[in-house]
């Protein structure tokens, strides 16, 4: 087998788009459609892979990972994608195979293209096609009588009856670079679009005896491009019915795959169950066993085995991880923040925000109540609408809460402050200073009452 240099084109403008950003840089699952290319191109065992960036090169070679085997090349400005192959060769041997991909083609899997490579064989011309109803906007492939390939001709320059042509050219082609290089310098731009066109290559390969061969394919997502939010958000639909039908058959069970969005990694254990318009976001692991209520947003977490997010709920542990005990319950309604770490059997519930928290086994927090930069003991009750004073305007303050301390309602733990272990805090306290073990502790104004209270009546004008 010949080497493999993979270029990807993704100079383009997207003018389609209608969009500041690179077009190359707009995101399916969560990631942007040349990071997806970048990672099946990643599969096929490359000498090098070219990328090919002009418009918002600069913002768009920022987001790719530098290694050994990756170069990028400019093209300025874009006459084509037969002029942006021309500035890739420079940095192709001729030894090898050409293996050209779209950076607005997301979804190509890695064994259509190792198909592709070995009908190239390293001598062949190799087009992936697609037999699809409705070709509008794609380069048709023409075939002689005897179904040899002919010509891609572009919509813009086909004539009525070719533009009946249900097979269309995917815009991923193997090609030998000896030849690919010989081609090239024949290109001119005497068409529609006056581009240079790098599909006029299979007129060269035609003229010169050249064989070409086409592999054609039914799964029309693979080669589906990106011109226009609406293609970009079929794209989304087609890439998460993967992953659910994926996860289903691997065991999760999802209450509807068609409101499941996955926009990272997510690993799930045995026996898990995820219900409606739940989302993922970059690295989440759920252990065996766990539940997922409806509308759960969950970013960067792990949940242990058999704990329940319930309803409503938003984790995003964001760069400090959050991380959900075994047979915790948390939410409706709940919100875990960076740094949120909660020991097994810990219960969280409705408003209640924990961020750069820890909780030890058997810790709850069950109604309205913030706990910030806190370490809470375990089987510790914290009282509704109690919150720690974490910040003083300035600095952040730690607060300690030893096991089995009861804080009531309502209570404001000025940081930093200890609460003693067994401790209780009498609803409506303000807590500054640290609490002895074992004991009641309560800042409020005794009760008191006025008896035979007159209250003031309005005066008549
Ligand atoms: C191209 C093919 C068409 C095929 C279709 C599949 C040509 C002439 N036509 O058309 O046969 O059916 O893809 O999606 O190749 N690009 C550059 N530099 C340029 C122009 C384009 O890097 O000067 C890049 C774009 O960023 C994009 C890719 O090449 O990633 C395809 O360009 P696009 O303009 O979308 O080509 P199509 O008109 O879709
Ligand atoms: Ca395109």
């Amino acid at each position: 087998m010949a080497f493999v240099d993979v270029v990807i084109m993704a100079a383009g403008k997207g003018t389609r788009m209608k969009s500041s950003m690179p077009k190359v840089l707009h995101r399916v699952g969560g990631r942007a459609l040349l990071q997806h290319v970048m990672e099946t191109a990643a599969q096929v065992n490359a000498r090098r892979v070219v990328v090919i960036t002009g418009h918002g090169a600069d913002q768009v070679e920022a987001t790719l990972t530098p290694n050994e085997r990756l170069q990028c090349v400019r093209q300025m400005p874009q006459l084509g994608t037969g002029h942006a192959m021309q500035q890739a060769l420079p940095v192709l041997d001729d030894d090898g195979v050409t293996l050209v991909l779209s950076g607005d083609v997301p979804l190509i899997q890695a064994d259509t293209l190792q198909a592709l490579l070995n009908l190239c064989d390293g001598q062949h011309l190799a087009l992936l096609t697609l037999q699809i109803p409705t070709p509008t906007g794609y380069g048709r492939l023409v075939r002689n009588p005897k179904g040899q390939v002919q010509a891609i001709v572009e919509e813009k320059d086909a004539t009525p009856e070719q533009r009946l042509i249900q097979e269309i050219y995917s815009g991923i082609m193997a090609v030998p670079t000896r030849l690919l290089r010989a081609w090239l310098a024949r290109l001119d731009n005497h068409n529609a679009q006056h581009e240079y066109y790098l599909t006029d290559v299979v007129k060269f390969a035609v003229a010169d005896a050249c064989s070409v061969q086409a592999h054609c394919i039914t799964d029309a997502w693979q080669v589906e491009g990106v011109n226009n939010p609406v293609q970009l958000a079929q794209l989304e639909r087609a890439y998460q019915q993967l992953q659910a039908q994926a996860f289903m058959l691997a065991g999760v069970r999802l209450a509807d795959p068609a409101r499941f969005d996955v926009r990272g990694s997510l690993t799930c254990g045995a026996d898990v169950d995820i219900d409606v318009n739940c989302v993922f976001e970059g690295v989440v692991r759920l252990g065996d066993g766990v539940r997922i209520g409806a509308n759960c947003m969950i970013a960067n977490a792990t949940i242990e085995a058999g704990a329940i997010i319930h309803p409503f709920t938003h984790i995003d542990g964001e760069a400090l991880g959050v991380t959900v005990g075994a047979g915790a319950r948390i939410g409706p309604f709940a919100r875990l923040r960076p740094g949120a770490h909660l020991g097994e059997e810990v219960h969280i519930g409705n408003f209640v925000e924990v961020k750069n928290s820890t909780m030890a086994k058997g810790a709850k927090a069950n109604h309205l109540a913030y706990l910030g930069d806190a370490t809470v003991g375990e089987r510790v009750n914290y009282g509704a609408g109690s919150i720690t004073a974490n910040y003083d305007g300035a600095n952040k303050h730690r607060t300690v809460i030893e096991a089995d301390v009861h804080v009531g309602s309502n209570c404001v733990l000025v940081a930093p402050v200890t609460l003693g272990a067994g401790g209780t805090i009498g609803g409506g306290s303000t807590i500054t200073k640290d609490t002895p073990v074992g004991a009641l502790t309560v800042t409020r104004a005794k009760q008191t009452s006025i008896a035979d209270w007159q209250r003031p009546v309005k005066t008549k004008k």
